[in-house]
C-alpha cells in the first residue's frame, strides 16, 4: 500500500522536520549535488511535488521562471508557502501524485525522496503521470535514498530500476554513491551538456 497523506501529517505533528532535512551536512550536501546535476541554467516550468518544508524549494525557485509545489501534508505546504511568499513565480499547493495531477507541462520535474512512497500501481500512474507533463526535451531529476527502509513499499534502487525502463525517457545524469542514487532522464532524445551549450 502506499503511504497517504495521514502517514505524513502524523510525521509533520510530531516533528516539523520528520527527516533532519534541514539540520546537517548530509542533506545540504544532497541538494548541492542536486543542483549542480540539472544540465540547465534555468528552466521555464518546474515542479516539485513532495516538497517537504521548502528546502530544495528555495533552491529551485532561484533556477526557474515559475515552479509549482506540491505536498500532500498541511503542514509542509504551510512551511513551503511560508517560506516562499515573497516569490510570486511560486505556487505551493496540497496535493500528492497520482491522485492528483498537476495542470500543464513542465520542462523539469524534480522527484527527490519520494516514489519510494508509492505502491507498484501508483508508481505506475505516477511515472504515466510525469511523462504525461513533460515537455519534448524537457527534464524530470529523480533522488532516492538507497540505504533500508523497512516501512517504505519499495526500496530506492527499484524505484530507479523501473525508471530505467520506462520508454520515451532517456537518461543524461546519473550520480552514484552508497547512501543516495540521482538520475536526471530527458523526454525524448537527451542531449549532453557540452551538446546543448555547443562545446563540441
Ligand atoms: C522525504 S520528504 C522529501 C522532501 C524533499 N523533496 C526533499 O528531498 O528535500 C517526502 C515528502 O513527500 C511528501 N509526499 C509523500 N507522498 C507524496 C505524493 N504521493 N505526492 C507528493 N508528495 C508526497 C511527504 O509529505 C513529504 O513531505
Amino acid at each position: 500500500m502506499s503511504l497517504g497523506p495521514d502517514y505524513f501529517d502524523g510525521l509533520y505533528a510530531a516533528d516539523a522536520d520528520p527527516w533532519g532535512i534541514e539540520r546537517g551536512w548530509y542533506e545540504e550536501r544532497k541538494r548541492a549535488v542536486v543542483l549542480a546535476s540539472l544540465p540547465r541554467p534555468r528552466y521555464a516550468r518546474a515542479f516539485e511535488p513532495g516538497c517537504a518544508g521548502g528546502a530544495l524549494s528555495v533552491e529551485l525557485a532561484g533556477r526557474c521562471d515559475e515552479l509549482v509545489c506540491w505536498d500532500p501534508a498541511t503542514r509542509a505546504v504551510e512551511a513551503t508557502r511560508a517560506r516562499l511568499a515573497d516569490r510570486a513565480h511560486v505556487r505551493v499547493e496540497e496535493g500528492a501524485l497520482p491522485a492528483r495531477v498537476p495542470e500543464g507541462t513542465f520542462d523539469l520535474v524534480v522527484a527527490s525522496e519520494l516514489v519510494y512512497y508509492l505502491d507498484a500501481g501508483d508508481r505506475e500512474e505516477f511515472w504515466r503521470a510525469v511523462e504525461g507533463c513533460l515537455r519534448p526535451g524537457g527534464h524530470l531529476l529523480a533522488v532516492h535514498w538507497l540505504r533500508e527502509a523497512p516501512e517504505y513499499p519499495v526500496e530506492g534502487t527499484a524505484v530507479h530500476d523501473e525508471l530505467a525502463s520506462r520508454p520515451g525517457l532517456t537518461r543524461t545524469v546519473r550520480h552514484d554513491e552508497a547512501d543516495f542514487r540521482l538520475e536526471v532522464y530527458a523526454r525524448g532524445p537527451a542531449r549532453s551538456v557540452a551538446e546543448e551549450t555547443e562545446l563540441r
